[in-house]
Parts: C-alpha cells; sequence; structure tokens
C-alpha cells in the first residue's frame, strides 16, 4: 500500500555512504527529504544528485536534511561519488542509502514494476518534523528533477505551518499569498494586523509573512 499524504512516515536502519543510521533518529527534529534514482553511474541520475549537492546549504537554511537512495551497494555508491564531484562541480555532501535488499523501497514503495522491476523510480518524500508525510512526487526515470521546485514547495509548506496561509499557482518567495479558509475573518484581523485584499469571500490575498525575516 502506497503511502498517503499525513500518514507517518515508515521508520528503518539502513546503511548509508555516511554510516549506518535509524531513519527517525537520524531525522530528529528537522524536515527531511528522502529521494531516490534508479540507479548509479547513469546520466540522468548523476546530474539530480550534482543539483542537489548544489542547492545544499539551501535546504540546510531550512532546516531539512537530504537522503537519497537507490539499490545500488555502497561500493559502487562511493565510486560514483567521485564522477559526481568531477563532473557537477560539487563534492556529495548528503547520505545516499545502499538499499541492495530493497527493504526501504518496498516500505515505500519505490519500485513501480511497469516501470523497472529492480530498480527504483524517481520518487520524492518530504516528511515534517512530525515525521508525517507532506508531499510526494513519482517521476520516470527519462525525466531528471527540479529540486528548486522541491525548496519551493517546503518554503510553501514551511509558511502554511508557521503562519496558516497558502500559496498561489506559481507562487514565489515573496509573493503574496492566500489565508486559509479556515480561519475566519475576526481570526485573520488578530494573524494579519495589516489587512488583507478581499477578491471573494474565500479568495483573500495578503502579503507573504515573515518575508525578508
Ligand atoms: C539516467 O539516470 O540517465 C537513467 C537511469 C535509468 C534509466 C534511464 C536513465
Amino acid at each position: 500500500m502506497s503511502l498517503r499524504l499525513g500518514d507517518t512516515v515508515p521508520d528503518f536502519t539502513a546503511e548509508t555512504t555516511e554510516g549506518p543510521i535509524r531513519f527517525h533518529e537520524w531525522l530528529g527534529s528537522s524536515w527531511g527529504v528522502l529521494f531516490s534514482h534508479p540507479k548509479d553511474f547513469t546520466p540522468v541520475c548523476t546530474t539530480e544528485l550534482g543539483s542537489v549537492a548544489r542547492l545544499k546549504p539551501e535546504f540546510d537554511k531550512r532546516d531539512v536534511k537530504v537522503i537519497g537512495l537507490s539499490v545500488d551497494p555502497l561500493t559502487n555508491h562511493a565510486q560514483w561519488a567521485a564522477d559526481i564531484e568531477e563532473t557537477q562541480g560539487s563534492a556529495l555532501n548528503f547520505p545516499l542509502i545502499a538499499d541492495s535488499d530493497r527493504a526501504v523501497a518496498t516500505l515505500y514503495d519505490m519500485i513501480h514494476p511497469n516501470a523497472s522491476e529492480t530498480a527504483t523510480v524517481r520518487s520524492v518524500f518530504v516528511i515534517g518534523p512530525d515525521k508525517k508525510l507532506k508531499l510526494s512526487l513519482t517521476y520516470p526515470a527519462s525525466t531528471g528533477r527540479n529540486f528548486e521546485e522541491i525548496l519551493r514547495i517546503i518554503d510553501s509548506l514551511q509558511l502554511t505551518a508557521k503562519h496558516s496561509v497558502a500559496t498561489p499557482a506559481d507562487w514565489k518567495q515573496g509573493e503574496d499569498v492566500i489565508i486559509v479558509p479556515s480561519v475566519s475573518d475576526e481570526a485573520a484581523k488578530e494573524k494579519f494586523p495589516g489587512g488583507w485584499k478581499t477578491l471573494k469571500p474565500y479568495l483573500r490575498i495578503v502579503p507573504q509573512p515573515g518575508k525578508g525575516a
């Protein structure tokens, strides 16, 4: 059964390029991104891992721990890391799980047999500090993911968690946001003393709280 939004994500132990971990303990009180790639020493995966390595400071800024996974063994991960550093301009600076027995891939339903019987698809799981699933994405092997978009999603999730606002289509950091429908006008007066614009009773626009903070 696949994971659904709001589910507590399964805990597991695994071998990684940074030593053995117990997942929930490793996450601690941080947000988390667990993502899988199909195979080491393949072109799209190499660019993706390079992208995450370059963006690591942006994940750190948001208190997000990132961890990759494939069913390749640790020895392959270690050799491939040298290729990533050589070709992508950044060393591998986050752990990679070696899920050779597919235990984690099975727990998280990362193997989709119609895509591949043996390898994980490109899954992304964004996990909140409460260990609940906030977002999942599945991409095919042929399409490299946009990790700037994952950061944008995390910005939106963290704004919602902190300020009871939602983000509109194509929203970018710093742009106006939407007061969530569960906040009444009365409660909104407290939360947003600077006021808001009502386009419809259900569509209330407010400057992004905490902007520039
Ligand atoms: C790639 O990363 O380029 C790739 C991996 C598996 C299948 C197809 C492409």
